[in-house]
């Protein structure tokens, strides 16, 4: 028994085992001329033979499938190589930084942080619910127009985002979904920032990219005024940009905020960008609509939100002129954010 052990064992490649293998159950293998003997036994044997051989043919099988295991588990270590330890110092003083835009993300979070909103999350696969109906945007609106939002093929599945039979999933184009789930997850009063990645069938140029990010901020509560609003998008801006920053609201029309405006700011201090108009966000006070479709009291509540581009916002703290330097994981310009 111990030279069939120590003969499995030295099996270690698959031609090997395919010798093996033949040499037992192959034609001329040992098993098959066992099996032929059968025929010659007396026919009251031949039962138990029978038996005998079949639960031989188990057990060779079985290890058969052993030594296929054991060679699958070594070819795939030899793939893989060396074993690595991911928790050794690195030996490049640069490894473990965060890209700019993580740095500017969770600064900004921060920011709104110390005025009470903690950080809310949603799917960027969103439902044309979440990321449109609920958000007061009508099916004819332009932005649901296949040219600026992405839609994925009508049988699609995911069991993250449950949608409604007749609706179709896309790549969300904002992070306003996210008041939606936020309000339908939190009865007000509640304040929360989203940050995450949105999706625009944008032509790449040195502004636009067809995936960006936003953080949204939506605050809930009752007596939410436009004072309020532009209070703490006044903190936010001279927290950024510093106290020498000014801000405007200028009129604008989003459907799931009334009013709404764009927020420009004007820096004296911002390379060739200082001392003029720029436009920075998207805000407003929540669209009663928008309350009625997630089950909050439109007449108890009130609420104001914003939709602030994170590039948008690193390029001019940065002085960044093409959006594309972000993705593009060159080392020349990372490193200038260690
Ligand atoms: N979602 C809007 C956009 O992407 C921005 C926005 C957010 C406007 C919240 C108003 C309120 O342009």
């Amino acid at each position: 028994m111990s030279e069939v052990k120590a003969a499995v064992a030295s099996i270690k490649t698959r031609p090997e085992f395919e010798v093996f293998k033949a040499k037992i159950s192959g034609s001329n293998g040992l098993l098959t001329a066992v099996k032929k003997t059968i025929g010659k036994l007396p026919q009251a044997e031949k039962p138990a033979a029978g038996k005998l051989i079949n639960r031989a043919k188990q057990q060779v099988e079985e290890v058969f499938a052993e030594i296929l295991a054991r060679i699958e588990k070594s070819e795939l270590a030899a793939k893989l190589g060396e074993p690595i330890d991911p928790t050794l110092p690195s030996p490049d003083d640069f490894a473990g930084m965060r890209h700019p835009l993580s740095q500017i993300r969770e600064e900004m979070c921060g920011i709104f942080h110390r005025l009470g909103f903690t950080v809310a999350e949603g799917p960027e696969l969103e439902t044309e619910w979440f990321c449109f109906d609920a958000l007061n945007t009508p099916a004819n609106h332009p932005a649901r127009d296949m040219q600026d939002t992405l839609f994925f093929p009508a049988d699609t599945i995911a069991a993250d985002a449950p949608k409604h039979a007749d609706e179709a999933y896309l790549l969300r184009s904002h992070t306003s979904s996210v008041q939606i789930r936020a309000m339908l997850a939190t009865k007000p009063p509640l304040r929360v920032v989203a940050p995450g990645r949105c999706f625009r069938r944008d032509t790449v140029d040195a502004t636009h990219s067809a995936n960006f990010h936003q953080i949204e901020g939506l605050w809930v509560d009752e007596n939410v005024t436009l004072r309020d609003l532009k209070s703490v998008l006044d903190f936010f801006v001279r927290e950024v940009f510093g106290h020498a920053a000014e801000t405007r609201l200028r009129p604008s029309f989003f459907p799931f905020t009334e009013p709404s405006f764009e927020m420009d700011i004007r820096v004296p201090n911002l390379g060739a960008l200082s001392n003029r108009w720029l436009e920075i966000m998207g805000c407003g006070l929540v669209d009663p609509k928008v309350f009625e479709n997630v089950g909050i009291d439109p007449e108890k509540w009130s609420g104001l939100a914003f939709g602030i581009g994170i590039e948008r916002i690193a390029m001019l703290v940065h002085g960044i002129d093409d959006i594309r330097h972000f993705y593009a994981n060159d080392l020349r310009f990372l490193r200038q954010f260690a």
